[in-house]
């Protein structure tokens, strides 16, 4: 039985991390960096400036720091467009009525988002009232440390091996299964996910029941 939940929130709650891969491509593209086939898994997760190394790649050594901070802010500053007309249609199956369900009982909600963006994300998916704690990206080492994890489970009270939390990146998964004993729900494919303890395709197919409630015992 789990005390607390902890999410993700780009490409787990929100269809967001498609909005990244857009602006992220963008970027690529003018900058006649070439997008292979395993690029989209790989910034999953990734904290700005490291997505920012993956676009790059060899020819990172080009550019000065100034540079690179300017490139990630281009990036972001067209993510910003891209999130200006979010709204609760852009809530992923399932993550409304999950985060309603836990709210509802009174079971504590976090968020471990690597994303600068988040607050205003959730603000205008309009389900900020429903999280208790926010852990802060800046305050934390990025994924796979399980940090922003860990961060997340001590603004709740909540022990890690009490926590379950949720992530659709290989590097959320990882950072989660090095917390403490805190268990990974894997929401995405088997084949990127595949050291979580839980896979589903989407947040719809998690039966919290099963997780947050003690059993009904039948009398004897
Ligand atoms: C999340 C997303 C990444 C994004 C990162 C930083 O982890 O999955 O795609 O790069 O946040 O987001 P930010 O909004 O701070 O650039
Ligand atoms: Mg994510």
């Amino acid at each position: 039985i789990y005390r607390a939940a902890i999410f993700d929130l780009d490409g787990v709650i929100a269809d967001t991390a498609r909005l990244h891969l857009q602006a992220w491509r963008q970027l690529a593209e003018s900058l006649q960096r070439p997008w292979a086939d395993d690029t989209e898994e790989k910034l999953k997760g990734l904290e700005r400036m490291a997505s920012l190394e993956v676009i790059l790649g060899e020819e990172s050594g080009n550019f000065s720091e100034e540079g690179k901070l300017a490139l990630a802010s281009r990036k972001n500053s067209r993510y910003q467009e891209l999130i200006s007309s979010l709204s609760p249609k852009d809530l992923l199956p399932g993550a409304g009525e999950l985060l309603a369900w836990l709210h509802e009982r009174k079971i504590p909600i976090a968020l471990a988002s690597a994303s600068k963006n988040a607050p205003a994300v959730l603000q205008a998916l309009g389900i900020s009232n429903y999280f208790s704690h926010i852990a802060d990206p800046e305050q934390s080492a990025p994924k796979p440390s399980p940090d922003i994890f860990l961060a997340a489970a001590r603004g709740l009270q909540v022990e890690a091996e009490l926590c379950i939390a949720f992530e659709d990146a290989a590097a959320g998964v990882a950072a989660i299964k090095a917390a403490q004993g805190m268990t990974a729900v894997g929401v995405g494919s088997e084949s990127a996910l595949g050291s979580a303890d839980y896979i589903v395709g989407s947040l719809e197919e998690f039966a919290p029941k099963d997780f947050f409630l003690p059993a009904i015992r039948a009398a004897a």
